[in-house]
């Protein structure tokens, strides 16, 4: 049966960037017969406006039956008053929990035509290809017990837990392997085992999972600390990292910046298998819905248009249309096109959101 998509813009150049996604998704079906049922629904403030909340109950009921949803952004300076329980986040997060997104994938991906911008050395960047999975729903930021208390000695302490079960290691971890085995079939997993217990059972489960169900990846096993000097001395060592919710926060920051704007990044968060085999999946464009240049045709649609990238491969087992997707991606940049966002400190002449969008559908033709 066609596979479906919930298309949730949102607010701000959420709408914006996913209009060239939806050229985009028009292509696949008109030219490679890769055809989706796709639907759109409001999300954040453009809900709250209609609903009076950032996620109605039939959106929420809609995330949970398609196969894909992919979102904008939400949230602008008009929300930023309203009450917290209806704040455009809110919906975001509503569907992160309801839909139980426990794997949060970042890529990090460096196309050749933009290792300039790297923070790093373009040798150390050019051609990297590498994943974050970070645990999303446990850990220390939802641990208990928590909060600010006065102690024993009359003095306030400020108290979280980091607590992880076996199972909520081992799905995470088979996410990981899973991923890794659709890429260059090698996990490193990520802890402090020398100093938490929590990490000494990750260490434990995680290469339990492996040796029962992924004998063939590889695994390795690092130091978070340790890690994060890795990731920004040799980063191309790695293929799929997997780590805990906290270490996951820093470390996939750290790597947001070996490959450049925020324009450019994708992600996407996963849950359990659903009957067809495929996972619960949302995908998003890191970036926020940018209020600064909303409205006037400057925003990057590359975040957006690969976490569309992301959904072919991991929701609809498309790899080579990915992989198409990404070389149309790497073609329009390697010839000189930038989005504002894109231009370095000499300046130039930036295009256009459609005029990027346009563009990859070109390659796309081209391809
Ligand atoms: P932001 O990501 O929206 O913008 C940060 C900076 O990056 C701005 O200068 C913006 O113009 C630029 N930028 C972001 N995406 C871009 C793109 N695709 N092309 C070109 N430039 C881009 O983060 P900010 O400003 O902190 O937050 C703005 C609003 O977005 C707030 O309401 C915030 O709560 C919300 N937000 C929503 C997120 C989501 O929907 N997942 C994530 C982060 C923030
Ligand atoms: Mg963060």
């Amino acid at each position: 049966s066609t596979p479906s998509l919930l298309i949730l813009a949102g607010d701000g150049i959420g709408p914006e960037v996913m209009t060239e996604v939806r050229k985009i998704i028009d292509w696949f079906g008109a030219k490679r017969d890769l055809a989706f049922d796709v639907s759109e629904d409001l999300v954040g403030g453009a809900a709250y406006d209609v609903h009076g909340v950032p996620l109605a109950d039939e959106t929420m009921a809609k995330a949970q039956e398609v196969d894909a949803v992919l979102l904008g952004a939400v949230g602008g300076p008009k929300y930023d008053d309203l009450d917290f329980s209806v704040k455009p986040e809110r919906g975001l997060l509503r569907l992160r929990k309801e839909m139980d997104l426990y794997s949060n994938l970042r890529p990090a991906q460096c196309f050749d035509a933009l290792a300039d911008f790297s923070s790093l050395k373009k040798d150390v960047v050019a051609g990297l290809d590498i994943m974050i999975v970070r645990e999303l729903t446990s850990g220390i930021y939802f641990g208990e017990p928590r909060g600010i208390s006065v102690n024993a000695s009359g003095e306030r302490e400020g108290v979280n837990t980091q607590r992880y079960t076996e199972s909520e290691i081992a799905r995470v971890a088979r996410s990981a392997f899973e991923l890794a085995k659709r890429r260059g079939n090698k996990v490193c997993s990520m802890e402090k085992a020398n100093v938490m217990e929590s990490g000494i059972l990750w260490r434990e489960i995680v290469q339990k999972v492996h040796d029962e169900e992924y004998p063939d990846v590889e695994l390795s096993h690092m130091y978070a600390d340790a890690g994060g000097m890795q990731l920004c001395r040799w980063p191309k060592q790695f293929d799929v990292i997997v780590t805990d919710n906290l270490f996951g926060d820093l470390l996939s920051d750290v790597a947001a910046m070996l490959t450049g704007s925020l324009g450019m990044l994708p992600s996407a968060s996963l849950g359990a298998p659903m009957e067809n085999g495929r996972p619960k999946a949302l995908y998003e464009p890191v970036h926020g819905s940018a209020p600064d240049i909303a409205g006037q045709g400057k925003a990057n649609p590359i975040a957006c248009i690969l976490s569309f990238a992301m959904a072919l491969r991991y929701s609809f087992d498309q790899g080579a249309e990915a992989d198409r997707l990404e070389k149309a991606v790497e073609k329009v940049l390697a010839d000189g096109l930038r989005t504002a966002d894109l231009m370095g400190p000499e300046g130039g002449s930036p295009v256009s959101t459609s005029a990027m969008g346009d563009a990859i559908v070109a390659a796309l033709d081209a391809s």
